[in-house]
């Protein structure tokens, strides 16, 4: 059975998008993923078939109902998979969380519209609340392509072993080494000799470093992660004197 992502939108043409091509299309048509887009109006009731309302409270925008929501729930089939709710108010989105989702049976993504869905649906259905950055969308579909390309790649059978491996093991935790093809010197700018040498270890120990600079450089926030769990889970900060 492949891997199954159902996506609840107002928008459903903008999938399977972007996702249609390239290594994710080409996965879809060999059915190791399989992807149906509902659409939320489908499941409203009154004649003019409204998925919204004003926001108790007042204010601005338009607040999707969490009668229609909660129908488009039920008819979206989620057996064993994680019913997730894209928002910026969500945690944010790692790769952690992506191995996670692609271990299991598939997703079902709920993207909102407007200012959002009412609350109270969110919490009925026990929905994950993710962000894809500290950024606003003008609607979920965006974060739900985002979610779902990061997933398909880690299928089985979708990326070759190796880069499996890879994003595995050392590279784990850490921003990824600069790369660099020929010819050895463009406009005036060498790669470096190191990468030329045909020197193996010598190869690893260089990307290595420059992977931890770049880390230690930009992401101070994941170096320290990183930092952290190499000096293993149970250690703990020197007590203060
Ligand atoms: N919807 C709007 N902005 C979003 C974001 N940053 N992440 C996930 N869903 C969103």
């Amino acid at each position: 059975m492949s891997w199954r992502a159902t996506i609840l939108t107002l928008f459903p043409e903008m999938f399977p998008g972007p996702l249609g091509q390239s290594l994710a299309g080409r996965a879809l048509k060999d059915g190791i993923w399989a992807l149906d887009a509902l659409q939320i109006r489908d499941f409203a009731t009154d004649k003019h078939r409204t998925v919204d309302d004003t926001p108790c409270g007042g204010g601005a925008g338009m607040v999707m109902k969490p009668d229609v929501v909660d129908a488009a729930c039920a008819g979206a089939d989620i057996g064993a998979r994680e019913l997730v709710y894209l928002t910026p108010r969500g945690a944010p989105l790692t790769q952690a969380m992506v191995r996670e989702f692609t271990a299991g049976p598939g997703v079902v993504l709920l993207c909102g519209r407007y200012e959002g869905v009412d609350q109270r649906v969110v919490e009925a259905r026990g929905m994950r609340e993710v962000s894809v950055g500290d950024f606003v969308l003008s609607g979920g579909e965006p974060a739900a392509l985002v979610l779902l390309d990061a997933c398909i790649r880690l299928l089985p059978g979708v990326m070759g072993a190796a880069e499996s491996a890879d994003e595995e093991s050392f590279s784990a935790g850490l921003l990824e080494y600069p790369h660099y093809t020929r010819p050895a010197d463009w406009q005036g700018r060498a790669v470096p000799p190191v990468l030329l040498s045909g020197h193996h270890a010598e190869i690893t120990k260089w990307r290595h470093a420059e992977a931890e600079r770049l880390t230690r450089e930009r992401r101070p926030d994941l170096f320290n992660q990183y930092l952290a769990a190499a000096r293993g889970p149970l250690a703990r900060p020197p007590a203060a004197a």
